[in-house]
Order: C-alpha cells, then structure tokens, then sequence
C-alpha cells in the first residue's frame, strides 16, 4: 500500500480535510458575483480550497479560469497569464474543433501553442498576434478581451482566480492594478485575489490611494480544527493499511499546530517510518525527519536576510512580544535600535512575522521551532 499522504497541492476528489464552511461561504460569494481576497500564511491549503472550488462550480454550470502570478517578471508577462488561463479552460473544455473558432472570435492578442508534454498531454503556452503590441497596452487589451469573452458566455456564471495576486506588486512604477481595477470592474464575474504575503496583499485592497481599494470581501483562511484534522488523520492511515489511534493522531495534529501542510508532511514521515500500529515514538522519528528536510528551505529564507533581521526573528521565536521596541526587550535579546524598524516591517512584508492579537509572533511555528533550537 501506498503512503496517503501529500505535500503536493490537493487534486478537487482526492480525499480533503473538512473546509465545508469555507466552501459554502466562498461559493454564495461567487453568486453574488462578489470579489474576495482569500489570504493565509503559505502552505494553508488556499489553492487546493480554490480548485475545489472551481470544480464544484463547474458542476453547477460555472465557467472558472484559473490564472497564477507567481514570479512574473513583466507586464507583458502578466498579460500572457491571462490569456493563457483562458486557453488552458478552453483546451480542457472543448472538442479541437469548437475551439479554433472561439479562439479566433474572442482572443486577438494571443494564440495558442500546443507542444506535447511528459506526461503524455498536451502543454499550452500563448504567443502575441501583433508584436508591435506590449507593456500596459497589451495587458489592456487582454483585459478588454477577457471582458467580452466573459460577456459572451452563457454559462451559469464565471469565477476567475488569481493567485499569488501580490506579486504584481514586484512590476514596480507600472499601473498594473489600475488597469486591472479599471477592467475587473466592469466584468461580470466574481474575482478571487489569492495570496499569502498578507501585508503585501491586503495593502493593495486597503490603502485609500490605490485603485483596489475597498473592491472586495476580506477572506482570511485559517488552519484546520484540531478534531477534524485528527479524524481526517485516523481515515488517512487507515485507508493506506495502517491502524492510527484517535489519541495519536491528536498528538500529530498539537505537534504542527493544525498546519495544514506540516500535517501532511509530518504524517507522512510518520507513515514511513511506523509499524502496522502508530505509536508516540514514531511522531518523534517523523518530526525528525520533517525538520532535516524542511531545514534546507528555512536555512534558505535566513540566507536571504540582513543580520538585524536575523536577530529579530531569532528573538520573537523563543519570545514573542508586543513590544518589540521597548528597551527591555531590545536589552534581553541584544537587539540594536539601529535598523530594527526596518526589520519589523521588512519581516512583515515577507510574510515571515505577524501581529497577533497585538503580539508580534513568527507566523510559521514549526520555522518557529527550528529558529528556537539551531
Ligand atoms: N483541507 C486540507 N486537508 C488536508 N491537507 C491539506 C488541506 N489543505 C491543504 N492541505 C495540504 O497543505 C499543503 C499546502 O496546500 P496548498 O498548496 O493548497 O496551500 P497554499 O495555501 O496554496 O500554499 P502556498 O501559499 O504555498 O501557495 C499541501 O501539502 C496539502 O496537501
Ligand atoms: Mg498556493
């Protein structure tokens, strides 16, 4: 038997810890043609939620387009998303025939190139029609197609998700959001914002002076209820042959502070290393091995920080605070006033500290952890 476990984003009908509330709250939203920002730390389950979503609405006559801005380098890059997540949909969609001549009708922009994939498929990347066409102009034009194409549908309604949203803050001095706003708001369609740098993202829709401001429902998404997550442990180990008992599986769920990603991974490791039964020694050799791994990714997030930086993280894992600034605090971690301003908000922004209930805290416990111990 196979480990049941994942670290990968969870495929809509794979088996999926509760999100029943967020899926109904998510869906009526939908409906009523609202625009969310769906928010949380990274690795708490916002793009399965999301494609979980979008199947369920395909199932009720929805069309949904999913687009994703991570590491986009350009305005012609953010453009060529766009068009290729309508593409992608229409290639999942369609019969080839049916397709060439919707492509041709709504998309002027780009056309469609298929190459075959590893597995077997067919990959979709997009080229411009008009090479004389770039920058904000292009990303306008897209955006005017989007609209008709979205206007023409008869479908029951259309979802579009964007995510890792924030990330087109990294096109600095170019109006991206304004054209976007200026373009989002005349289609009719419900629009998700997705992200995980939360200062970042929810700058975008809260800062008076930006075009997003106030456009759309705050969503943040939160980590799974302990007796769910144990339940879902129990079924888990038992569909892949092996007996967890409701009291470890508890253990499990303490141990990553109801991540939904540490979950998996830790009840992966443990599935590795246990017997036919689970026991408590084998959360500790799991947890193990799930530190020696994730190890490489926290030594690379340090790597990339200034020393007071460092300090400061170092300090809020073993002590989190609310006064940071505070001349006791500074004194008890040797922290210099120099630069640690910065700090705080530099930290903020990379979504690696938070202000919870007025305390200041790492937002990754198990990063957490590690901080406190090497
Ligand atoms: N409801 C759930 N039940 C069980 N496991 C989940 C659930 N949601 C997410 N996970 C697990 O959490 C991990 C992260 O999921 P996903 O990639 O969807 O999160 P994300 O918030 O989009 O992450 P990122 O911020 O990195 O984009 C995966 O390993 C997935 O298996
Ligand atoms: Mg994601």
């Amino acid at each position: 038997m196979s480990n049941p476990f994942t670290l990968r984003v969870i495929p809509p009908g794979s088996p999926f810890c509760n999100r029943t509330r967020e899926l109904e709250e998510l869906s009526s939203h939908v409906r009523n043609k609202a625009n969310v920002v769906l928010f949380s730390p990274r690795r708490y389950g916002k793009t399965s939620l999301v494609k979980r979503l979008q199947t369920d609405l395909e199932r009720d006559g929805f069309f949904t387009i999913y687009g994703d801005f991570f590491m986009v380098t350009s305005v012609n890059d953010v453009a060529e998303r766009i068009a290729k997540s309508v593409y992608t949909v229409l290639h999942q969609r369609e019969s080839l025939l049916e397709k060439g001549v919707r492509y041709l009708k709504t998309f002027r922009t780009f056309r469609p190139v298929f190459k075959p994939s590893a597995d077997g498929g067919l990959s979709i990347t997009v080229e411009p029609v008009s090479p004389n066409l770039s920058g904000m102009d292009l990303l306008d034009k897209v955006l005017e197609e989007l609209g008709e194409f979205i206007h023409s549908q008869s479908s029951a309604g259309t979802h579009v998700a964007f995510d890792e949203f924030q990330e087109i803050t990294e096109l600095k001095k170019s109006p991206v959001e304004g054209v976007l706003r200026k373009h989002i708001q005349e289609h009719q369609a419900s629009y998700f914002f997705i992200g995980s740098r939360r200062r970042v993202l929810l700058d975008i829709f809260n800062q008076r002076a930006r075009p997003f401001y106030q456009s759309a429902i705050m969503y943040p998404l939160s980590r799974l209820p302990h007796d769910e997550l144990a339940s879902f442990l129990v079924d888990q180990f038992k569909m892949g042959g092996k007996k967890c008992g409701t009291r470890i599986a508890e253990k499990i769920s303490d141990k990553v502070f109801q991540y939904p990603y540490y979950a998996q991974v830790l009840a992966y490791n443990v599935y590795e290393v246990s017997g036919k039964t689970v026991n408590e020694g084998d959360i500790e050799e799991g947890f193990e091995k799930l530190l020696a791994s994730e190890r490489y990714g926290y030594e690379g997030i340090v790597q990339g920080l200034t020393g007071p930086q460092v300090a400061l993280l170092r300090a809020l894992a073993t002590d989190p605070t609310s006064k940071i600034l505070s001349t006791e605090y500074m004194t008890r971690h040797n922290l210099s006033i120099g630069g640690i301003q910065y700090a705080r908000k530099k930290l903020e922004e990379l979504g690696l500290i938070e202000q919870h209930r007025n305390v200041w805290r790492i937002v990754d416990p198990v990063f957490g952890t590690w901080l406190a111990t090497y």
